[in-house]
This record gives C-alpha cells, sequence and structure tokens, in this order.
C-alpha cells in the first residue's frame, strides 16, 4: 500500500532547471531516490539505469527532460519513466513527491522503491488480424517487439528464431562467459505470452516478399502485414587448415552454447588458450579466460590492438591493461594455421605463424568478425544484397525497393547522419545500434506518419576497465585528441575529422560519453580546436533542439 515517506538531509524541493539530487529515503535500507528539475517541474525518479544499475544522478539531463544513463548511454523519459533509447528495457519508476513542514515525501510502496524500476507491463490479451513478423531473436527484435507493444500495437507479433532461447544479453558472452539462460535472458518466456508474442523456433529458409510469406527449414510458412529482419551477424572461421571448424576446441561465440562450449574446454581453467583477433571480443574473452587463471595470447594482425578503429595510442592503453591481468600478445603477426593436439590428433594443439613462431594451445578462439545472416536472402531475386550480405534501408530501415519491410541491426546498412557521416550509407555491430533501430521500427509501424529520431551509435567493452564510446568513424578520423591521464587510465579521446569530433571514447570519465552523444545529437560538439585550447564538455549548456 501506498505510503509516505520521508527523505534524509532535504527541507525543500528547490532545485535549478537541469539538477539533479540522489536522496537517501529514510526507513529504507539502502533506499534511494532521485529529485530532478526540467521545465520547471521536479520530479523524483527510481535513482539507478534499470539496464546495470548506474546511479543516474552522474547521467546528463537535456532541457527537453531525457535523462541519458553515464554508462551505456539508455535514455529515460523524466515525465513518464519509459525507455527513450537502448539498453535499457524497463521503465525507472516515477514517485509522487512534495514538500510538507520543512521536510520532503515521496509517496510509494517499499517494494517500488527497493525495485528501482517499473517493471514493464506489455500484457495484452486480444489482437487484430494485422500482423508484425520478426525475423531473428537477438537485440534488434527486442527493440522491436517492446517497442510496437510498448506504443500500443494490436496486431499479432510472431518471432522467428533460429536462436532456440528467448533474447539474452549477448553482450555478456565475451565479457563474462555467461552460459546459463536463467542469467542471460533479459525477459521469461511468460513474458512474452502475456504480451501475446509469439516464438517460434525455426530458421527462415525464403521470403515470398510479393506473397507476403516467409518459408522455414521446418517446412512451415507464415504470412505477415509488416516484415521485420533481424537476423544479426555470422562470426567467420579463418579459412585456414585446422582453423576452418576442422579442428574440436577451436570456437567462436555469438550464441550461449558457444559460450557452454567454451567453459567445458576451458574445465578447471590453466589452459593454454590462443585468442585470434584483438578486436573487442577476442579482447574480451581473452581477458576474462585470463582472470580465470588461463594462460592467454591474443595475437593481432595491427600493432596495437584495435587500432583500425580506436588508433594506437589508444590501442595501446587497452593492450596495457589487459598484460596487467596476464594476457600476452603476439601483435603484427599473421595465423598460418592449426595443427592437431599430440594426444587427441581430432583436437587443437598448436597454433603457426607466419613467422614461424608456434604458440601450444588447448583450445583457440577466433574472433576476426562476423558477416550479414542474410543467407536465406541470397538468390532472391526482389532484394539485391550489399556486397557485404547486407539490406540497405533508408532512415526509417525500410529495405531499399521492398514494401512493408524492415531490416535492423548487423544486416542493416542505413545512412548515417551523425557528424562526419552526411547521410553515408554505414552498417554498424552495435548492440544499442539493433535496439534503436528496432524501436525505430516500432514507432513507424505503430504511427506510419512519424519520423525517424535519430540516435548517435553507442558502444561499450570491458577491457581490464570500463570503454564507452559513442559517434562512428564511417568517413575516417583524421586525428585524435587525448586528454586524461592514460597511465590510470583515466582519458577521453576525441576523434577528429579536420575540426569536427565524429566519435568519442572513454574510460573512467564519466559522463564525457554520454554528454557528447547528446551535444552531438544537437549538433553542438565542440571542434578540435576548442578542445585543444582547453574547452570541457561538460561545461557546455544542451540545447533542446536536435540537430540530426
Ligand atoms: C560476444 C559478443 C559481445 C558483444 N558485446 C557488445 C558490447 O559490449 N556492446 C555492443 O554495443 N555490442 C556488442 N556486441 C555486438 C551486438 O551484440 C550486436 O551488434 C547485436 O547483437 C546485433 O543485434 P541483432 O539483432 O542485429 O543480431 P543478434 O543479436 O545477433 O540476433 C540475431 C538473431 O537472429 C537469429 N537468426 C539468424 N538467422 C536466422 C534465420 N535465418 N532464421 C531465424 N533466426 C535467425 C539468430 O539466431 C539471433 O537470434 C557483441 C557481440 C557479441 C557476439
Ligand atoms: S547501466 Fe545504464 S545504460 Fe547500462
Amino acid at each position: 500500500m501506498a505510503q509516505e515517506f520521508k527523505l534524509k538531509d532535504i527541507i525543500s524541493l528547490q532545485l535549478k532547471n537541469g539538477e539533479k539530487k540522489e536522496v537517501e529515503v529514510e526507513g529504507v535500507e539502502g533506499g534511494k531516490v532521485l529529485l530532478l528539475k526540467s521545465q520547471d517541474k521536479v520530479h523524483a525518479t527510481s535513482a539507478t539505469c534499470t539496464h546495470y544499475g548506474a546511479p543516474l544522478v552522474k547521467g546528463v539531463l537535456t532541457p527537453e527532460g531525457r535523462l541519458t544513463c553515464p554508462w551505456h548511454g539508455a535514455c529515460f523519459n523524466v515525465a513518464t519513466g519509459d525507455v527513450e533509447d537502448a539498453p535499457a528495457l524497463d521503465p525507472i519508476s516515477k514517485f509522487e513527491v512534495f514538500e510538507r513542514d520543512g521536510a520532503v515525501y515521496v509517496k510509494t510502496d517499499e517494494q517500488t522503491l527497493k525495485a528501482g524500476r517499473r517493471n514493464l507491463n506489455l500484457k495484452c490479451s486480444s489482437v487484430n488480424d494485422e500482423k508484425v513478423l520478426v525475423i531473428g531473436g537477438g537485440s534488434g527484435t527486442l527493440g522491436a517487439i517492446e517497442g510496437l507493444r510498448g506504443g500500443g500495437y494490436k496486431g499479432k507479433i510472431t518471432v522467428i528464431s533460429k536462436e532456440g532461447y528467448q533474447p539474452i544479453d549477448r553482450t555478456k558472452l565475451s565479457k563474462a562467459l555467461l552460459a546459463d539462460i536463467s542469467k542471460a535472458a533479459w525477459r521469461s518466456k511468460d513474458f512474452y505470452k502475456d504480451a501475446s508474442i509469439e516464438f517460434v523456433e525455426d530458421e527462415a529458409k525464403s521470403v515470398d516478399f510479393s506473397g507476403k510469406k516467409v518459408d522455414t527449414k521446418s517446412g512451415k510458412s507464415y504470412d505477415y502485414s509488416k516484415l521485420v529482419l533481424a537476423t544479426g551477424g555470422t562470426p567467420n572461421f579463418l579459412p585456414l587448415e585446422g582453423l576452418k571448424g576442422d579442428l574440436g576446441n577451436t570456437f567462436l561465440l555469438r550464441t550461449l552454447p558457444d559460450a557452454q562450449n567454451i567453459l567445458k574446454a576451458v574445465g578447471d581453467n590453466g589452459k593454454k588458450v590462443v585468442v585470434i583477433g584483438s578486436s573487442f571480443i577476442g579482447m574480451e574473452v581473452g581477458n576474462c579466460l585470463a582472470g580465470m587463471k588461463n594462460d592467454v595470447t591474443v595475437i593481432g594482425m595491427e600493432e596495437e590492438p584495435m587500432e583500425r578503429v580506436m588508433g594506437k595510442k589508444v590501442g595501446k592503453i587497452f593492450r596495457g591493461l589487459l598484460e596487467k591481468n596476464g594476457v600476452n600478445f603476439k601483435m603484427g603477426a599473421s595465423v598460418e594455421k592449426a595443427t592437431p593436439s599430440k594426444s587427441d590428433s581430432s583436437k587443437v594443439g598448436t597454433v603457426h605463424l607466419k613467422d614461424g613462431t608456434t604458440l601450444e594451445a588447448d583450445l583457440v578462439i577466433e574472433g576476426v568478425g562476423v558477416k550479414p545472416a542474410t543467407e536465406y536472402l541470397k538468390d532472391n531475386s526482389s532484394v539485391q544484397l550489399e556486397k557485404d550480405g547486407s539490406l540497405k534501408t533508408n532512415e526509417a530501415f525500410e529495405v531499399q525497393g521492398l514494401k512493408d519491410v524492415f531490416a535492423i541491426g548487423d544486416i542493416a546498412t542505413y545512412p548515417y547522419h551523425g557528424p562526419g557521416g552526411n547521410g553515408t550509407p554505414v552498417r554498424i555491430e552495435h548492440w544499442n545500434v539493433a535496439q534503436n533501430a528496432g524501436r525505430s521500427v516500432a514507432n513507424t509501424i505503430n504511427d506510419p506518419s512519424s519520423k525517424p529520431k535519430p540516435f548517435i551509435p553507442v558502444f561499450w567493452s570491458a577491457l581490464g576497465s570500463q570503454l564507452r564510446y559513442c559517434g562512428n568513424t564511417v568517413n575516417g578520423y583524421d586525428d585524435v585528441v587525448l586528454q586524461g591521464d592514460t597511465e590510470k587510465p583515466s582519458f577521453v579521446a576525441y576523434y577528429t575529422s579536420g575540426d569536427e569530433v565524429v566519435a568519442v571514447a572513454s574510460m573512467m570519465k564519466d559522463p564525457y560519453m554520454t554528454q557528447s552523444a547528446e551535444l552531438m545529437r544537437r549538433g553542438k560538439m565542440p571542434g578540435k580546436k576548442d578542445l585543444q585550447n582547453g574547452k570541457d564538455i561538460l561545461d557546455i549548456g544542451l540545447p533542446s533542439e536536435i540537430k540530426m
């Protein structure tokens, strides 16, 4: 039952517009609320982000009332608590707040206060004959189906996924080798059942775009009013002897069974692990396995890990962090092949580099990139796949040349309008991009007259310290302005093209990344020269106008 809870050490609701204050709740162990003022109104909300629990007081509050999380860019509407941008799924709670006799109170019940979130209720009992068919069961799908029902869609929603379980937090597979569906799944099966969202375990084999139906591997056929393609990426094996899936204990990492198989091969640890590829997935899983007391070597072709995207200076910081955790590196190296183990010829035993170096391996993990999972469209004459196998879309993620068909996430090449983008087609493999694209498609289906809401891509990684990244370098960058202490490391790296900042990376410098993303949306990011002259982006007031 709702009751009044007194807030500790606060006597009035006098806040300035844009101000945030985290306040303890008297009499409730660990109870906290966030007070904030936006557009002359004071709001009281739960204090932590519903994604991974970041303190929202450290986030960025915009003049129009968006509260952006400092960690991974989730965004909440402070008037309603609703999610506006990925990766959070549940809204934050809103509390009635008032001042009385020199004290401030919120009105709610203890359970709601402690929950720190409002469990999203998508319950839907009766549906009409419209039908959205979604192919895939990953991040894009999550955004689309929750956005559809959350936005009031009353038609049928069917998801065909070959993954075999409900959507999981894929990003934790490499950071923690999460292998348990009860911990990895975002939602229970009952959640989708209550929302009248049907999950079918099957694989799309072909699409008849003019007849509006999808055929599956099991021989079934599903029709649709609107089709959302969200089939993600298929990780590549290297086309090399012993590494193309022809030897046991060589692994890719995309699914829960992949993580389970790696953990099985690692057993009680103390194994020799060779990770091929020094990009995010390779670095994260290498770091995770080293932390579990395995002897890990990461092999990369560049001089420093992630050099192509992050640059040499920043890549070097990441290498240093992983080396501190015990990871060995062979950089500037090219793999030639792998040969079997002497004790079991069905399994990998040695990785050979082109320079003649050999590395013993109980197991090998290949993190060498993915290709868009669009095999089911390869021979379809109604659609032209891009060179990389992706689907070209417009800003609303409608597939070029097709009606009522959307493509989102890792298979979508869409026009990028962030800084330095100028509408250049880009395919971005980020969790938030897939989910925000799904939300955008849901909005378009729910309200066909609406204009797609642009978003700045946000990415994160765990590399011994938490990396946050926003923007994109689709048209390249020519310099990096690095500020802070790279030894600690506590830094912000601004990727610039001419004077324009096109991307920002940070470690231990919240909320620089989220402030940058909000400034980028508004076309207010300062230029390289300003930054070199000591401009601090946290001192810049955010205008309300969005300029993307
Ligand atoms: C290990 C790992 C860690 C990552 N960490 C991060 C991170 O920290 N931050 C970040 O921003 N990004 C991260 N990413 C990238 C991010 O997970 C992807 O960009 C995101 O999942 C893409 O979403 P999606 O919906 O396009 O595809 P996915 O999430 O891959 O989902 C695709 C779905 O489609 C299904 N499918 C494929 N083909 C068919 C078919 N023919 N029929 C039916 N179903 C099909 C698949 O089984 C899967 O369920 C990580 C990726 C991996 C693999
Ligand atoms: S904790 Fe807020 S977005 Fe991840």
